[in-house]
Parts: structure tokens; C-alpha cells; sequence
């Protein structure tokens, strides 16, 4: 009899991939909601309700959304070597997720600012930063859901093939030797 072949996924890359997806949703949410609550700072004078909103700030960013970062990047790095990831859409993936790290660390210099006596936060700038985050979060949702169909040779010929980076290095800058110690 012929078995059929079933490509079975292993246990520990669903658990995986529930912890990065969980950790993602708390990290985007995190990051959509901090634009509005900075913006919340233009309408309050009084210290109590100033101080109220300071705590809420930090803890969204302090204790949920930097710490669901680190899981997000971290369970997406051990899935990395247990999926096939080799491949265009999963770079373009990655410089995404970079630009949305660089976002986030804007978000704790707002944060920093915001509280001090003459902090503020623009209608403009919330608009700015909500969109971005936005804007970015659907972006990588977008390639890692359809996995486009992206040809590096067209942009860079050979660039993932085995030694193509030190051909490339040797082709601009030359021949590089290394002093042996
Ligand atoms: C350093 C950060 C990250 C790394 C290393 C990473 C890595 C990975 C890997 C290796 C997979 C499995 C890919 C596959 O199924 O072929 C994956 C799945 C996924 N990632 Fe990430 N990821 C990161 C951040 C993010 C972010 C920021 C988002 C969304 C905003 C995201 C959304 C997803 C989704 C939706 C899946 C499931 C895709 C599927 O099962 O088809 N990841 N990630």
C-alpha cells in the first residue's frame, strides 16, 4: 500500500509560531496605541492627571510592548532555523521588521520627552507616527502572509549564493588580507 506523504509541522514550531504571532499582536497594539496616548498630554494641566497618564504611558511601553518585542524577535529568530526562510520575501521581511525596531525606540524618545514641564505632542506628530507604524505593520503582515515571488537577480545578481558576498567585497574594494596574528 501507498502511504501518502503528509508533511507534518513539529510541535515545537506551532508553539513557536502561537508565541511570535502572540507576542506580534501585543507589540503592533502596543506600538498603535502609544501615538494616542501621547497624545493625550495636550489636554491635561493638573499634576494628578499628568502623573495618571505618565504611569499608563510607561507601563504600555515599558513592561508590555518592549518586552513583547523581545519575544516577538526572539521566537521569530528560533524559527528561523526550524522554516525554510531563505528566500527574498523573508530579507525584505527583515528589513521591515528593522524599520518597525527603529520605530519603536522613537516611541521611548517621545516618551522620554513628553513628561518634562514644556513636553509636547503634535496633532501632526501623532498622525505622523500612527501612520507609520501602520503603514509598517501591514507592509510585513502583507510579505509574510503572501510570500511574494521576488527574483534578487534582477537587483543583485547571485546575492544568495554561497560566497557571492566576499566576490562582491573583492570586486569594489579589491583584494582585502587579513594580518594573522
Ligand atoms: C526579528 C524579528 C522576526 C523574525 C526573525 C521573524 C521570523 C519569522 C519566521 C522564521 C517565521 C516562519 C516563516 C514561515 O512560516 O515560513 C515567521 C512567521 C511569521 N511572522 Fe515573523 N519574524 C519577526 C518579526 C515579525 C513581525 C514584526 C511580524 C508582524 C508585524 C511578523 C509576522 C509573522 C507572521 C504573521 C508569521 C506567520 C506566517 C505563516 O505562518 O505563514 N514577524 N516569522
Amino acid at each position: 500500500m501507498v502511504e501518502p506523504q503528509i508533511e507534518r509541522t513539529s510541535a515545537v514550531t506551532t508553539f513557536l509560531k502561537f508565541v511570535h504571532l502572540g507576542a506580534i499582536a501585543l507589540w503592533s497594539g502596543g506600538l498603535i496605541a502609544l501615538p494616542f496616548l501621547f497624545w493625550q498630554r495636550r489636554a491635561l494641566e493638573s499634576d494628578l492627571d499628568l502623573e495618571r497618564l505618565h504611569r499608563v504611558t510607561r507601563l504600555v511601553y515599558v513592561e508590555l510592548t518592549s518586552p513583547a518585542a523581545f519575544v516577538a524577535i526572539g521566537s521569530g529568530t528560533a524559527l528561523i532555523f526550524l522554516q525554510a526562510t531563505f528566500a527574498e520575501w523573508f530579507s525584505l521581511k527583515m528589513v521591515l521588521v528593522g524599520i518597525m525596531s527603529m520605530l519603536h525606540v522613537v516611541a521611548g524618545l517621545v516618551l522620554m520627552q513628553l513628561f518634562l514641564p514644556k513636553g509636547k505632542f503634535s496633532w501632526r506628530s501623532y498622525v505622523a507616527l500612527m501612520s507609520a507604524y501602520v503603514v509598517v505593520i501591514a507592509a510585513i503582515l502583507w510579505i509574510v502572509l503572501a510570500k511574494p515571488q521576488i527574483d534578487s537577480n534582477q537587483i543583485a545578481a547571485n546575492l544568495f549564493e554561497p560566497g557571492g558576498l566576499g566576490r562582491w567585497v573583492r570586486h569594489f574594494f579589491g583584494e582585502i588580507r587579513m594580518p594573522t596574528p
